[in-house]
């Protein structure tokens, strides 16, 4: 090799060692009260620290900007930009009665809605800073900053339902303007945010932006290596309270085309288990419902089909506590690595072999109080008219690795990690200062 080459050698050399990762991260609690989770990021300059109510579903994130707005890089977007008619849902307004950062006459509109109240406002567009650790999968490691984030602002009230210490809502659903695809349009990285929500009290699990992977939970496991994938539906017709014309839910939506419990396939309504040209029917995944929904005629065959084998394992019924209506008094249940022992319940999706397997964790819910210690059967009755059939919740999502990869159109899922000897209590929250990243 001649030696005007070398430096150049060097260069390539040192891009080959240090790969550069544009990957995020963010943390994600659950509220004891609500039993919801919450998605913590950075906002403003000076970067503050702020809260969200996490919703998988919102075609964008929003913040009250009633509450002591102070950064030094927001503004508004002006109507007639192509930034504005970028926002597909979008309105034009004058500075109406929200004194926030975003208003200013002539301003571009969005309506941010609370879906756990299903309240809506009519509220300015705005543009600020926001900042995520970005990862290598294994560590947070320094801050990186998204300059021109696109969120609207809110007022107070419409907060209300939300887990205490929330100033907002971070929306994942897929449109182009959630965290991920603003995230993703940014940075040039993929269109993929995977979940993890952890059933502790006392320690976070971690979402990840912009990466299928690895994602290293200690001791030193990849959780991507146990996904499998199932194709994400689009539903044509959006739930939203302000619905626009032709505008597809930015929900996500799964096939899922039989649930069977202890391997045995319940006689289900094939109709109800189909996304029809209404919108309706069919599995959505959501995190605004604490315990999975179905529709009143699954309820009713995956409860007694429930009852039934569990009769097997010498499981009686006792009195129901409100909300679920089948629970084991606590002292007959056997408790095992993957919760107590029940039966479980497998949600099989476009083939035989591609089945979500529930187990105990997350089929069966704890109730301990004063008179009353049991196990209920987690799912809840969402009666006849229920639009989506299904609505898989996070009690059922704790300690799954459930991975959406919008760009590629799939559901990557795990079933419980507690399989893998692992939890999504077992991130690495501790800086890797010597990351390169
Ligand atoms: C506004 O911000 C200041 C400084 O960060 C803080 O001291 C004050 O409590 C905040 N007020 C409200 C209503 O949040
Ligand atoms: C919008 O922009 C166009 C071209 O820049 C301009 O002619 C028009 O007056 C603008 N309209 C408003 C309402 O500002
Ligand atoms: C906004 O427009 C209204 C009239 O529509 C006017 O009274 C108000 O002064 C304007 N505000 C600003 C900040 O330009
Ligand atoms: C989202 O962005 C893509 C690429 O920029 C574009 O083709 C598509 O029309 C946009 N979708 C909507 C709903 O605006
Ligand atoms: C199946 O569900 C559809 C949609 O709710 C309903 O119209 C139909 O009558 C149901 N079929 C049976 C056999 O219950
Ligand atoms: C969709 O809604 C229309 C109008 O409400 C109704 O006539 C039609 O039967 C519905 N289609 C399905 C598949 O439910
Ligand atoms: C419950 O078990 C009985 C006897 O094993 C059987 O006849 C019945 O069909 C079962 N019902 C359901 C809903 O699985
Ligand atoms: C259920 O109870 C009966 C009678 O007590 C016993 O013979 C049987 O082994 C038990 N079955 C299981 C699965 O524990
Ligand atoms: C967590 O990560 C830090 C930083 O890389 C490392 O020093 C520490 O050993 C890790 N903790 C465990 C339990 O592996």
């Amino acid at each position: 090799m001649s030696p005007p080459l070398y430096p150049l050698f060097f260069f390539f050399l040192l891009l080959l060692l240090s790969p550069s990762f544009s990957a995020f991260l963010a943390p994600v609690r659950q509220d004891q009260k609500t039993s919801l989770y919450t998605l913590s990021v950075y906002l403003k300059t000076p970067l503050q620290p702020t809260n969200l109510f996490l919703d998988l579903g919102a075609s964008f994130s929003w913040v009250d900007c009633t509450q002591n707005y102070t950064s030094t890089t927001y503004h508004s977007i002006p109507c007639n930009s192509s930034l504005c008619n970028s926002l597909d849902k979008l309105a034009c307004s004058n500075c109406f009665d929200a004194p926030g950062p975003g208003c200013s006459n002539d301003s571009c509109a969005l309506f941010p809605e609370n879906s756990a109240t299903r309240k809506v406002l009519l509220a300015q567009a705005l543009v600020d800073t926001l900042a995520l650790p970005l990862t290598d999968g294994r560590n947070p490691g320094r801050l990186g900053l998204v300059r021109e984030f696109v969120l609207s602002c809110s007022k107070t009230p419409l907060l209300k339902g939300f887990p205490k210490g929330t100033t907002g809502l971070a929306g994942l659903g897929r449109s182009n303007f959630s965290l991920p695809a603003q995230l993703s349009s940014i940075y040039s990285i993929p269109y993929v945010f995977a979940l993890c929500l952890s059933g502790s009290p006392s320690a976070p699990g971690v979402a990840f932006f912009g990466t299928g992977g690895p994602y290293y939970f200690l001791p030193e496991i990849d959780l991507s290596k146990s996904l499998i994938y199932t194709p994400l539906i689009l539903n044509p017709v959006g739930s939203t309270l302000i619905t626009y014309y032709l505008h597809p839910s930015d929900e996500y939506f799964i096939g899922v085309t039989s649930i069977k419990v202890n391997g045995k396939a319940l006689e289900l309504n094939q109709t109800l288990l189909t996304v029809d040209q209404n919108g309706s029917g069919g599995t959505k995944i959501s995190t605004v419902a604490p315990y999975t929904v179905l529709h009143a005629s699954v309820y009713k065959a995956l409860t007694e089909a429930f009852v039934n084998e569990s009769a097997a394992l010498n499981l009686t019924v006792t009195d129901p506590v409100k909300p679920f209506s089948v629970c084991y008094s606590a002292e007959d249940v056997l408790e095992t690595r993957m919760g107590p022992a029940v039966p479980t319940v497998d949600l099989v999706m476009q083939s035989e072999d591609v089945f979500w397997r529930i187990f105990g964790a997350n089929s069966m819910v704890r109730i301990a109080r004063k008179e009353v210690d049991v196990w209920c059967l987690g799912f809840v009755d969402g009666g006849a008219k229920a639009r989506a059939s299904i609505v898989l919740g996070g009690h059922q999502m704790v300690d799954n690795l459930v991975q959406f990869d919008v760009g590629s159109r799939r559901l990557g899922f795990s079933s419980s990690v507690l399989a893998h000897s692992t939890t999504c209590a077992n991130f690495n929250f501790t800086a890797n200062n010597n990351l390169d990243l």
